[in-house]
């Protein structure tokens, strides 16, 4: 069920629940895509750093372990201790980015396994078995995700693909979560609006699914080769022909601005790899901009990564020594770091959604992107 509590221009303020806890948004999901978020961060960690949805991937657990060995473990809360909501995404998309070799016909896409080279196929129905196999509190529609250099005669090609493809996807979700022995009876189904830059496209695809009656809407084939300026175009072309009384999540972005500026737009959903990423590499967010932990100027630094932060690096720990551990090859650097990036990305969205009720989304935005500029690159 999902609730509009407050609106600041097209900023909305929600409450979503659903049967594995109620999510405020605006929210960040805090990408897991094999059952474990990158840079060893434990589920229990995640109650430390205000996270509130976990993102992990379909054609991932696919592969490694099999999602017959998450569903005989019980399902994928279970089997990775989670008590929080878990998002999975369809597999479509890394089909596309991952595998080496794909043919997509109208039944779904034949490709190799980017781990063995094996040959597999995988279409609507399997990506929601495998979904529900899973268990996942929210299953992510099947869709192609066109190259943003794609013509428009490909694009439309492959986006009313996609919509015969979310047509399959419901009715064998629908099938899926009315069996005896379904881990998740209450699966929610999200589909996913494609189109590249055409405008036509994309509003002729957004009023298709929108009819559908589905639990939320995806913004997909973005951040895939097209500037910022073209996706908050689109963006603010499409998101106001998807349904109001349902949530609205813009796939795999972004920066901190993308996703200020996705607020201002409308979307309540994000995910990104860049604050798990970027930690991984000593690239640490702060509200004076990235920060390179690497650098030499912060040797002998011996205050937290930002002050006044409470995530469990800065709670503890001085830039001088989460340096060192970093450069000595130290597990517990990578950790500390990813920790507080994950940290600033989650409490980012609590300082949106404060600034949503309090009406003053503009002021925080506008003072946010100004006082990030600093160390910016
Ligand atoms: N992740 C980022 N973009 C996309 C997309 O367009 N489709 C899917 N399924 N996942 C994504
Ligand atoms: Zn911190």
């Amino acid at each position: 069920m999902y609730k509009i509590l407050k609106k600041d221009g097209s900023a909305k303020r929600a409450e979503f629940t659903t049967v594995h806890g109620t999510v405020q948004t605006p929210v960040f999901m805090n990408v897991a895509t094999v059952a474990a978020i990158k840079g060893g961060v434990s589920t229990e960690d995640l109650e430390g750093i205000d996270t509130q949805v976990v993102l992990s991937n379909t054609y991932h657990l696919h592969l490694r372990p099999g999602d017959d060995v998450v569903y005989r473990m019980g399902g994928l809360h279970k089997f990775m201790s989670c008590n929080k909501p878990i998002l999975t995404d369809s597999g479509g998309f890394q089909v596309f980015s991952l595998a080496k070799t794909r043919k997509i016909k109208e039944e779904g896409v034949y490709f190799h396994s980017h781990i063995d080279g094996h040959k597999l196929f995988m279409g609507p129905e399997e990506s929601m078995r495998i979904q529900s196999h899973l268990g996942s509190t929210i299953a992510m529609a099947f869709d192609e995700c066109p190259s943003a250099k794609a013509e428009h005669e490909y694009v439309q090609m492959s986006v009313d693909r996609t919509t015969r493809w979310l047509e399959r996807c419901k009715k064998e979700m629908d099938r899926l979560n009315s069996l005896e022995y379904t881990v998740n009876h209450d699966q929610m189904l999200f589909g996913i609006n494609q189109g590249a830059i055409f405008d036509d496209i994309r509003i002729e695809h957004a009023k298709r699914i929108s009819e559908l009656d589905l639990d939320g809407y995806a913004v997909g084939g973005l951040a895939v080769g097209e500037s910022h300026e073209e996706m908050y175009h689109v963006l603010e072309t499409v998101v106001p022909y998807l349904p109001e009384n349902k949530p609205t999540y813009l796939m795999g972005v972004g920066t901190p601005a993308n996703i200020l500026e996705a607020v201002e737009r409308g979307v309540d959903f994000f995910d990104c790899v860049y604050p798990s990423r970027n930690g991984r590499h000593g690239h640490l967010y702060t509200n004076r901009g990235h920060i390179n932990l690497l650098n030499a100027r912060y040797e002998l630094d011996d205050t937290p990564i930002e002050e006044g932060c409470k995530c469990p690096a800065c709670r503890r720990y001085s830039k001088a020594y989460i340096r060192h551990l970093l450069k000595s090859g130290e597990m517990l650097g990578l950790r500390l770091c990813v920790l507080h990036n994950l940290y600033f990305y989650n409490h980012m969205m609590e300082e949106i959604r404060d600034a949503i009720d309090a009406g003053r989304f503009q002021e925080y935005k506008k003072n946010k992107l100004y006082g990030m500029q600093e160390f910016d690159s």
